[in-house]
């Protein structure tokens, strides 16, 4: 498959997208916040729900291994280590989360984010709006089905747009390394 150099895209297989999407369901809910700490809360900038799922997660040692693909494919050659825990996000009505980035300089901690990684869990046709954008001079939109996986280095602005109707279901990881120097 050809990938921009700003993203990785493949797919996921459609009966493991199924299994995960029905286990993350089960887990507790919450109104999603913002920041390294993830303290602050801001429904104009960022409205979701979100559900943190356990760190060893086998779909999340899957999206790790589509991620170090990504990093050899793409040839973003970052130094990678780990993963944090997945989180499932699902964006309701006139839910939205604005442009952003992933990444913090300022955290202070002695791992930065290196690559995000995305799968869509649910049908398109499930919902009107939520298309998921990234900008860099341009604005890609990025051409999600249920199962596409995408990854993007977590420096880059990114957004999801307003859902207009229906449910969108996704889940996030984010993959660290070293800092920057
Ligand atoms: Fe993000």
């Amino acid at each position: 498959m050809a990938h921009l150099p700003l993203w990785y895209i493949s797919q996921v297989p459609p009966d493991q997208v199924l299994k995960a999407h029905e286990e993350f369901k089960a887990y507790d809910k919450k109104a999603a916040s913002m920041d390294i700490d993830g303290n602050t809360l801001d429904k104009e900038h960022r409205d979701t729900t979100v559900s943190f799922i356990n760190k060893d997660h086998w779909f999340g040692l899957q999206m790790f291994n589509f991620v170090s693909l990504a990093n050899r494919e793409c040839k973003w050659g970052y130094h990678l280590e780990d993963h944090e825990a997945v989180q499932y996000a699902e964006y309701g009505s006139k839910q939205h989360y604005n442009w952003h980035t992933d990444f913090f300089p300022l955290s202070g901690k002695d791992y930065d984010r290196k690559i995000t990684v995305v799968c869509l869990l649910n049908d398109p046709s499930e919902f009107e709006g939520g298309d998921f954008e990234i900008r860099m001079r341009s604005t890609f939109k990025a051409p999600l089905e249920k199962g596409t996986i995408i990854a993007f280095p977590s420096i880059l602005e990114h957004r999801v747009v307003p859902i207009i109707s229906g449910l969108r279901c996704s889940a996030t990881m984010w993959v660290n390394g070293p800092r920057f120097r």
